[in-house]
């Protein structure tokens, strides 16, 4: 099983570092445009193989995409981060082209690979690839929703002063500062619903923590975060190399479901050996429609500036 990330900065090095550590894969393939990264990083990360237990190669190269051949998954975190202040929609001009390049590239050494996209605006990302590559649409998944919804346990579980391993719950919409819709109606504590525990104004506050959560980061980094977004690919990248069948909100192309049309966004996606094997259509109360709504349209609009 060989997996390929491509951006050896942060978000891509930790995303190695966690495949590496489950130890679920032959090879890791990293690469980046700047000269002699990538390889770095993989040497850095290989001379802990030891310390961590892990027999996952890991090798880097300078933008030599044949070294990528036959990935079964590849993940695309290149591009620029967002500084503070920043909104993901704000990169767009820079990392299309970016995205663009890097995903036909992978395709070319590739044909049968699955890409994981990362890089922001995720969902006009994802979208992006879609329209560039035309791979079948199970093939393309964009990761927001699944570190939103990391971000939002990590949130229900400080409110609850419980552990996080004790909360369920799941963020879907746009991967934005104000899409994002974390659903606190069907959160649960150990299949409690966490309405039971928490009063309307905490689960309230719950939400719009989690919404900026990338942001709040941003602030006190400098700069966008890595360990939980380098985690959640890492998951998703194990449940298809692993064909584990897991549920997660992830960006997907919609043609129908939840009432949108062409256009990536969050929703719920079983994630296997064929990538997004199924999409979960859930029920949504009204005003919950309402504001995956207003997300999707918030979506499409950022899709409109790539042309
Ligand atoms: C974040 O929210 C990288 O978009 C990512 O941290």
């Amino acid at each position: 099983m060989k997996i390929t990330v491509v951006g050896a900065g942060a978000v891509g090095a930790s995303c190695a570092e966690y495949i590496a550590i489950k130890d679920f894969a032959s090879e890791v393939v990293l690469v980046d445009i700047k000269e002699g990264y990538a390889e770095g990083k993989a040497m850095d990360l290989m001379q802990t193989a030891t310390l961590n237990g892990f027999d996952t190669t890991i090798t880097g190269t300078t933008g030599d995409y044949s070294k990528t051949k036959d990935s079964q998954v590849a993940v695309i975190t290149s591009g620029i981060p967002r500084k503070p202040g920043m909104t993901r929609e704000e990169l767009i001009g820079i990392n299309a082209g970016i995205v663009k390049d890097v995903a036909s590239q992978l395709v070319k050494h590739s044909p049968d690979v699955t890409i994981i996209v990362v890089s922001n605006p995720m969902d006009t990302m994802t979208y992006l690839a879609h329209k560039e590559l035309n791979l079948p649409k199970n093939r393309i998944i964009g990761m927001g929703g699944a570190l939103d919804s990391a971000r939002f346990k990590y949130r229900l579980s400080e409110a609850l002063e419980c552990p996080a391993s004790d909360v369920d719950g799941m963020v879907i919409g746009g991967h934005s500062d104000t899409g994002m819709l974390p659903l606190t109606r069907l959160a649960t504590r150990n299949s409690v619903r966490v309405t039971e525990f928490l009063s309307k104004e905490r689960l309230s506050q719950v939400s719009e923590d989690t919404k900026v959560g990338g942001a709040t980061l941003t602030k006190l980094l400098g700069t966008s975060a890595w360990y939980a977004p380098g985690a959640a690919v890492s998951s998703l990248v194990q449940s298809i190399a692993c064909d584990q069948k897991k549920m997660f909100p992830c960006s997907t192309l919609l043609e129908g479901e939840y009432g949108l049309n062409d256009l990536c966004i969050g929703v719920p996606v079983i994630i296997g050996k064929n990538g997004i094997e199924k999409i979960v259509e859930i029920d949504l109360n009204d005003e919950e429609k309402a504001k995956l709504k207003e997300s999707a349209e918030a979506v499409r609009k950022t899709n409109g500036l790539l042309e």
